[in-house]
């Protein structure tokens, strides 16, 4: 779990601002969600075998004896938000999106963390293919307006109830005649949970899993279909994508189409973002029979990959430089002014020495410095110091908070 610290935070602002920007021109309006469930709801929709649920969630009994969890994902709680405050009487239509912590006990390295945050975004409503494209299309432009091109979208579709059982059984067929090579976890699941074999870290399980059945050769005529459809559309909107068969996701609520965007930057945490469909979860969680399709990114990894291309901290405009008790105050009232009109301006407080305060203005990077001395005061003008050229001009104290306002916003 980390801190987040001035000097890094100025990104993560960055790339929360962008995505309220780009979310909502496609028309996606925020949810927030309580960081702690109860356990059902991610035992019930990311399911009982996965790793998740299994192994990763942090979960206490609070003190009336409810069992609850933080969150490890966003979809569940916006479905429960959803389903409770009967969100599809207002609109048949929901876009809604998150940002926040989410908590995982999984083995931390670089890029996979206990603490992790996500922008996550879910369309309720809408079973047409050209939803999926929309929602891709969306995350697309988010990387394209944060800068991060070095990423690969990989979809594939996992089926639906009525092809995943025969795939399914085929599956299992496929991991029984190899089942020596599987890691124990998937020895001990591959038969309630097959598709958790394809997701298995294990080396073990990778290797055995190497010529196994493809889902989208199972597909039914209307998954077929629809995947075709997703496929056209998102060449329609010009957007690359890899086909990858052997994806299989690691929450248990997907059907149909499921994506993810790698990339090679990052070693083994290589998704930067993941989602899919998943029409029956909300009806399975107690709502009406809706589909739904959404993702998630996880903002540590970006922050990783920007690397040196952070957003730099704002700056001040204006230090001011004063000696004395008298120009001390002068500087205070004025400071204080310019920063009520929006400006970055700061001082000294530690009554440090003219050559000390110019240091740190310098340290500061202001753009700008401006010394007020009994001199100063005495004649009713001074210095204004452009930090970047050295340049200086004289200013009248008369009047100086505007005069510095036109000089400094224009
Ligand atoms: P997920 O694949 O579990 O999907 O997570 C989405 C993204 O969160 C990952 O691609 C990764 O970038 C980031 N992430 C996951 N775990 C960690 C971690 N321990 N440390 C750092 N980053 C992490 C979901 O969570 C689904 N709810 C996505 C979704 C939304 N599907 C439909 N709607």
């Amino acid at each position: 779990m980390n801190d987040i610290l001035p000097g890094e935070v100025e990104t993560w602002q960055f790339l929360e601002a962008t995505a309220h920007e780009v979310f909502g021109a496609y028309g996606f309006s925020e949810i927030r969600i309580p960081a702690v469930e109860k356990t059902e709801l991610f035992s019930r929709s990311i399911g009982e075998t996965t790793d998740i649920v299994e192994k990763e969630m942090y979960t206490f009994d609070d003190k009336g004896g409810n069992s609850l969890t933080l969150r490890p994902e966003g979809t569940a709680p916006v479905m429960r938000s959803f389903i409770q405050h009967r969100l599809h009487n207002l609109d048949p239509v929901s876009k809604l999106y998150y940002m926040g912590p989410m908590f995982r006990y999984e083995r931390p390295q670089k890029g996979r963390y206990r603490q992790f945050h996500q922008i996550g975004a879910e369309v309720l409503g809408v079973e047409d293919a050209k939803i999926d494209a929309q929602v891709l299309a969306m995350l697309y432009q988010y990387f394209c307006r944060i800068g991060i091109e070095a990423v690969s979208l990989q979809v594939n579709s996992l089926g639906c109830p009525v092809c995943r059982p025969n795939y399914r059984q085929n599956l299992i067929g496929y991991l029984e005649a190899r089942l020596e090579k599987l890691c124990p976890d998937c020895q001990r699941r591959y038969q309630n949970n097959p598709l958790r074999v394809l997701d298995c870290k294990s080396a073990g399980c990778k290797v055995a899993i190497a010529d196994a059945p493809s889902v989208v050769e199972h597909l039914c005529a209307d998954c077929d279909q629809h995947f075709e459809q997703v496929q056209k559309y998102l060449q329609t909107l010009d957007i690359p994508f890899v086909l990858n068969a052997r994806m299989a996701r690691g929450l248990d609520y997907y059907v149909r189409t499921t994506f993810e965007l790698v990339t090679d930057q990052l070693g083994s945490q290589n998704a930067v973002a993941a989602g899919g469909r998943y029409d029956g979860l909300v009806e399975s969680l107690g709502g009406p029979p809706l589909p739904g399709i959404g993702f998630a990114i996880g903002v540590e990894r970006l922050v990783l990959m920007k690397g040196e291309q952070r957003v730099a901290p704002a700056t001040p405009q204006l230090f001011i430089a004063a000696l004395g008790d008298e120009a001390a105050d002068r500087a205070f009232v004025l400071m204080s002014a310019l920063q009520r009109s929006g400006v970055r301006a700061e001082m000294d407080y530690l009554g440090k020495s003219l050559k000390a305060q110019m240091r740190r203005a310098n340290k500061l990077h202001a753009a700008y410095t401006l010394i007020l001395g009994e001199e100063e005061l005495a004649s009713g003008k001074a210095q204004l110091k452009n930090m970047s050229d050295g340049s200086q001009s004289q200013v009248d104290l008369v009047g100086l908070a505007d005069i510095l306002l036109q000089r400094l916003q224009g």
